[in-house]
């Protein structure tokens, strides 16, 4: 029951469009089949394989085509049998479900439209309809009409929390942040901190050094810093009294990794400058920021220590907060954690501050006699185990996802 096909009068592009268009439009207006007897003669009619139109095409127009008519002629040949198939493949899917087309048609043509309540059983036959519907328009495999992936809200490192934790009971007191490079030079890391050159208190702190600076003056050479410390002489050095900064920041050191060594690690410094600054008020500060971080129930004792840049230095040291002090195997059964170092600022600090403000043209501004202050360094990693039971440090650094989602 096919018509003839009639002949093309020309092969250039606007007569294949006109020749193409009416049939374009004849597909389309077959759309929706509505029964199994109407899928089935769409198909013959179309697709049949010795009287089927597109067969009876392809002989009048392909055929006999001139080789440079070729290719436009076969791009809107494929787009033809596309539409075909995509008419009867929908029909089908509709068809098999039994399904209302009057609804997932209209709503398979919104794409942005909202399924009626009570109609979300056609939600698949919808998507499949979009999908169909999209990939006609050349949208690929890709249904636009599926929700996106969700992407859970990010999350402070639990490195990052502590160290912001502790930096804020600091801000409560009427601290400021200051912050220091990590490439540092061996004055304000170490000589200024009355750390002489070749004295065996640097060996405390295995260095990591910039190669290539040997032709330096020894104060002038680079190194990585290996405590938060050279920001208080930057800091004495820019500004007068009274101070009170906290320092937070990254520190690197040649050390080996272990369960609670990392070469690279972090630390919150503190300095208090001012007139009349005494060891009780280092004491009260420091007590008081303890039972801020772990609850109010800790003690805090300090213990003699030694540092180059403190003096008298101390050890702090809280009550076990697993045991409250009983004795466990966190505290090795002493009853105390070690957690941090601090002292008074030794007047050598002070007079190798005041001695680069002068050499920089500046006044010297800290006169022993009148100026006093303490200061304090303390781990991060080492807090963050301990406030979250952490045994081995790497799992900070690993970027594992199931261990950084317990902090969300
Ligand atoms: N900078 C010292 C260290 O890293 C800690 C410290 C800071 C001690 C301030 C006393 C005063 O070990």
């Amino acid at each position: 029951m096919n018509e003839n096909i009639p002949q093309l009068s020309s092969y250039d592009e606007p007569a294949l469009d006109a020749a193409f268009s009416g049939l374009f439009e004849e597909v389309k207006s077959a759309w929706p089949l509505r029964s199994n007897e109407e899928i089935e003669s769409f198909r013959l009619h179309w697709l049949g394989r010795k009287q089927g139109r597109l067969k009876l095409i392809s002989d009048a127009w392909l055929k006999s085509a001139p080789a440079e008519a070729r290719k436009p002629l076969g791009i809107r040949f494929n787009e033809l049998k596309v539409q075909i198939t995509n008419t009867l493949d929908g029909s089908l899917s509709v068809q098999d479900s039994s399904i209302s087309l009057g609804i997932t048609e209209a709503l398979a043509h919104m794409p942005g439209a909202v399924i009626p309540e009570g109609k979300d059983h056609l939600l698949a036959e919808i998507r499949k309809e979009r999908r169909r519907i999209a990939i006609a328009k050349g949208a690929g495999e890709i249904d636009i009409t599926l929700p996106g992936p969700a992407r859970a809200p990010g999350i402070e490192h639990p490195l990052l929390k502590t160290m912001n934790q502790i930096v804020e009971v600091f801000h409560h007191l009427g601290y400021s942040t200051a912050l220091g490079p990590q490439v540092e030079s061996d004055f304000y890391n170490f000589e200024a901190l009355n750390f002489p050159p070749n004295h065996p208190a640097r060996d405390t702190q295995d260095t990591l050094l910039v190669a290539g600076q040997q032709a330096k003056p020894s104060r002038d050479r680079l190194l990585m810093r290996t405590h938060t410390s050279p920001v208080q002489i930057r800091t004495m050095v820019a500004e007068g009294p009274p101070i009170r900064i906290v320092v937070p920041g990254k520190v690197h050191r040649n050390d080996a990794a272990d369960a609670t060594h990392s070469p690279i690690f972090h630390q919150v410094e503190g300095l208090c400058v001012d007139t009349n600054i005494t060891f009780s008020d280092l004491k009260g500060t420091l007590d008081h920021a303890m039972k801020e971080l772990f609850g109010p129930a800790v003690k805090t004792r300090f213990f003699p220590s030694f540092f180059p840049f403190t003096e008298p230095s101390a050890d702090v040291q809280v009550s076990c907060i697993f045991c409250a002090g009983k004795g466990c195997r966190k505290c090795k059964n002493s009853g105390w954690i070690e957690l941090l170092g601090c002292g008074m600022v030794d007047p050598a600090v002070f007079a190798a501050v005041d001695e680069q403000r002068v050499a920089l043209g500046k006044p010297a501004a800290y006169d022993t006699t009148k100026i006093s202050g303490f200061a304090f360094g303390m781990g991060v990693e080492r807090i963050a185990m301990i406030l979250h039971g952490v045994s081995e440090i790497g799992q900070f650094y690993s970027g594992d996802m199931r261990f950084l989602e317990q902090f969300a």
